[in-house]
């Protein structure tokens, strides 16, 4: 599946997926009316615009991707006026520090390198106010039916898969977030329920959610003899995604 398939799967595959595992961190961040957001990593910007919602056109959602498939359906997609998207890495961006209320993030951070990963978190907490969130949903590890798949392939896609799909243990995430400068108010873990209508949906939605970077699905057929994929009776199959739903605070500035 190349980029731009990727980014019109992710966009019709996603949605309830993103608003179910979602709740829990907007109940958190509290985004209120007037507020200035940031999204990391703002993919097709479904979710973008659910923030935008809460901050109202007073309010400002900056929300970026680098991956330009994505930008430009999100453009197309969703034209409020208190959007911006811009197709750019956050280093690129030359944001002004201090100015952001919030900082959202689904799904991104277990795509970064550990270089990235702090590098990021630190340059996340200069561009937000003293007393901002950040919450961020993460990726604690492959679910079942994927690591089930991934178990079949070849040594080189599985390094090359842990080289991009980089999970981190939750020590490992607490310990980058303190050293950055960040508290950490909140750590849970939780799982959320995908069900796709078959194996075909399912691998299409793992496929779009790697945003062209491995080819999951052709790599599956390559070893479907091997694969034991555990469906209901009608078809449909059920993965729980292991995540890290995390609220980070920027501490207030001490005279
Ligand atoms: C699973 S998608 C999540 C998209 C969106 N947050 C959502 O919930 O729909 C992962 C996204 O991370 C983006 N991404 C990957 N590396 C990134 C980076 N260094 N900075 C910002 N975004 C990045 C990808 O382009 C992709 O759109």
């Amino acid at each position: 599946m190349d980029r731009n398939e990727a980014a019109e799967k992710y966009l019709q595959l996603s949605t309830s997926m993103q608003e179910k595992c979602i709740e829990g961190i907007l109940d958190r961040l509290n985004l209120e009316v007037g507020e200035k957001v940031l999204d990391f990593g703002c993919g097709t910007g479904n979710v973008t615009a659910i923030l935008a919602e809460k901050t109202g056109p007073s309010g400002k959602v900056v929300a970026f991707d680098p991956n330009s498939e994505r930008i430009s359906i999100a453009k197309k997609s969703h034209v409020n006026i208190n959007i911006e998207f811009i197709n750019a890495k956050i280093f690129d961006l030359n944001l002004e520090n201090d100015q952001f209320d919030k900082v959202f993030s689904n799904f991104v951070f277990h795509w970064l390198t550990l270089d990235e990963k702090i590098k990021t978190a630190r340059e996340i907490l200069l561009k937000m106010k003293p007393g901002g969130k950040f919450g961020l949903n993460i990726s604690s590890d492959l679910p079942i039916i994927a690591t089930e798949i991934f178990n079949q392939f070849s040594k080189k896609e599985k390094l090359y898969l842990k080289e991009i799909y980089i999970c981190e243990t939750k020590s490992k995430w607490e310990e980058i977030f303190n050293k950055v400068g960040f508290e950490i108010e909140v750590f849970n873990f939780f799982e959320f329920e995908v069900v796709t209508e078959n194996i075909d949906s399912y691998l299409h939605w793992v496929d779009s959610s790697f945003y062209g970077k491995f080819d999951f699905k052709s790599t599956y057929w390559k070893y479907v003899d091997q694969i034991k994929v555990d469906e209901k009776p009608n078809g449909n199959v059920s993965e729980k995604i292991p995540t890290f739903q995390v609220i980070l605070r920027k501490p207030n500035k001490t005279i």
